[in-house]
């Protein structure tokens, strides 16, 4: 019997295309997860556009108030669409502790560094501004700090002489379209869980993330 897929919710500020991602990933069978509804927290979001050529529902949810208000309509929007997990996807809004806590452990975020590297904002400016020749995304449950909750999956570029921000951030998010959906898919297969306050993966605590090395893989 195949299992119900889970239900996802996506929430995103700007482009989408990690959405587009897991919704593929979905599409084909490699995510047991169905994408229940898309949110934006901007008006005119190219990733809203992207959702609704997939079919997928979509909600654009404007700033109007403080972060209480505005969270108490994103927790009514998402509540309608009974979502088991939460990705954000480009998701530009810090979140609050009260948000985080209803959704803890089952709430993902996609960050392009090699955290605890580099948290916030400019990461590929960073790196390269440091002269790091390793980089990479992390794959994290989300919880109250920004970028630190438990990291699950890596994804390792190199950063190569010639780069520029918009090359390795290329690179960067090429992988991030193949370990988003891959953390994912444990979860929604039972593999992935929160326990004790920490990332488990069939049934043992993850100490470390684990690490996928595109160091050798054909650069875009
Ligand atoms: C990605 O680089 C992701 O790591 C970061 O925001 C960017 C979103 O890109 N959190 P997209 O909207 O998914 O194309």
């Amino acid at each position: 019997m195949t299992p119900t897929p889970l239900r996802l919710a996506v929430l995103l500020s700007g482009r989408g295309s990690n959405m587009e991602a897991l919704a593929r990933a979905c599409a084909s069978g490699m995510l047991a997860a169905r994408v229940v509804v898309v949110i934006a927290d901007r008006a005119g979001a190219a990733g809203i556009v992207a959702a609704r050529a997939l079919g997928l529902e979509t909600a654009t949810l404007v700033h109007a108030g403080d972060r209480g208000a505005f969270e108490r309509v994103l927790t009514e929007t998402l509540e309608r669409h009974r979502p088991q997990a939460l990705a954000l996807a480009g998701f530009m809004r810090v979140l609050s502790a009260d948000f985080v806590a209803r959704y803890l452990g089952r709430m993902f975020n996609i960050h392009p560094s090699l955290l605890p590297k580099y948290p916030g904002l400019d990461t590929h400016r960073r790196v390269l501004a440091a002269g790091d020749t390793l980089h990479g995304a992390s794959v994290h449950f989300v919880t109250a700090e920004l970028d630190a909750g438990p990291v699950v999956l890596q994804s390792q570029v190199a950063v190569e002489p010639h780069d520029s921000e918009a090359t390795l951030a290329a690179r960067v998010l090429a992988t991030e379209h193949i370990i988003y959906p891959r953390a994912l898919a444990w979860f929604a297969d039972g593999r992935l869980a929160w326990r004790d306050g920490g990332a488990w993966l069939d049934g043992r605590a993850l100490t470390e993330p684990l690490v996928e090395d595109f160091r050798a893989a054909a650069t875009p």
